[in-house]
């Protein structure tokens, strides 16, 4: 008799909004068991309706990132429900905008322990029975952002960068098992990550209008309503990609989103720092003070 194939556990981090909650509706419905991860119950509760209304087989679960005892029972909450996790999905994250000089060491912490500590608490949970086991997906969150810097973005680039240089190493351990580490890099992508980012510089006002870099501020924000203008890829769009990474049956090491992706992978591969210097600073409009 032909038994039902067990659907593939998935767990996301950050699956309440965004990026991620895309990707755990799309996988859902294409049948993975997925465990939908993060902080706010009211996002969750969301999430839950959603899914029932749906019919689709997805639950959401408390989980701060930042806090072992929070990875701990999210983890132990997915075993005991369904066993073995095959698919990781490290998306949890957020952004601080801020020049090196103007942000304040909290919020570099704070950068660090959601986007960077953050995957390794989970990953760390997760990886010894995937070691154990031979099989499992992991896909990291990266971003352009982890391949080039903007100015104003250092502290998100810097905790990218640490993802990608991770998950470099995480892909070579993790070869003889059979387990597979695979980049995800979006370029822009209208989700609350941008409104958060607001947010949170509110403390940073003064600097923002009147300091030194006020006109390296005013140019990341007409960036950004830019990229909003512009941006045609979705979330839906990044949850696709997301899919094809982890049912390809030789996925690449990184897949980039947006066609902003393809534009900073191949300048980045093709030309030397100073040309992407210039193009940068030709972006933010940065001449030299006379
Ligand atoms: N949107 C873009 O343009 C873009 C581009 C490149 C890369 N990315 C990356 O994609 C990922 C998702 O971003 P997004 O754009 O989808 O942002 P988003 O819409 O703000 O969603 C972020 C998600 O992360 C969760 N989260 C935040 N802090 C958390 C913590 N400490 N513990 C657990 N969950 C936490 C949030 O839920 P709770 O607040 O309920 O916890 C939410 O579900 C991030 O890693 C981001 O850097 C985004």
């Amino acid at each position: 008799m032909n038994q039902k194939p067990t659907p593939r556990t998935v767990l996301i981090t950050g699956a309440t909004d965004g990026l991620g909650k895309a990707a755990a509706l799309l996988l859902a419905k294409r049948g993975y068991r997925v465990f939908a991860a993060g902080r706010s119950a009211g996002k969750r509760a969301q999430l839950d309706a959603l899914a029932r209304e749906k019919g689709i087989p997805l639950e959401a679960l408390a989980m701060d990132v930042c806090d072992d005892a929070s990875v701990c029972n999210a983890i132990s909450t997915v075993r005991d429900r369904a066993g073995e996790i095959d698919v990781l999905i490290n998306n949890a994250g957020m952004a601080y905008i801020g020049t090196v000089e103007d942000m304040a060491m909290a919020d570099y912490r704070q950068q660090f322990e959601t986007n960077f500590f953050g995957t390794i608490r989970v990953t760390q949970a997760v990886v010894p029975r995937m070691r154990e086991r031979r099989s499992g997906h992991i896909l990291m969150m990266s971003s352009v952002s982890g391949l080039v810097t903007p100015p104003a973005q250092g502290a998100y680039s810097a905790s990218k960068h640490a993802i990608e240089g991770l998950s470099n190493a995480l892909r070579l351990e993790m070869y003889p098992f059979g387990v597979k580490v695979i980049l995800i890099e979006p370029g822009y992508i209208v989700t609350n990550i941008q409104n958060i980012a607001e947010e949170l510089l509110q403390p940073y006002r003064e600097k923002v209008e009147s300091g030194p870099y006020a006109k390296i501020y005013s140019s990341t924000f007409a960036g950004s309503q830019a990229g909003r203008a512009k941006s045609g890829t979705t979330a839906e769009d990044c949850a696709q990609i997301m899919l094809q990474a982890i049912e390809a049956r030789n996925p690449k090491a990184r897949y980039g989103v947006t066609p902003l992706a393809t534009l900073v992978k191949w300048c980045k591969r093709l030309l030397p720092d100073s040309q992407v210097d210039a193009m940068i600073r030709r972006r933010y409009g940065i001449t030299r003070d006379t």
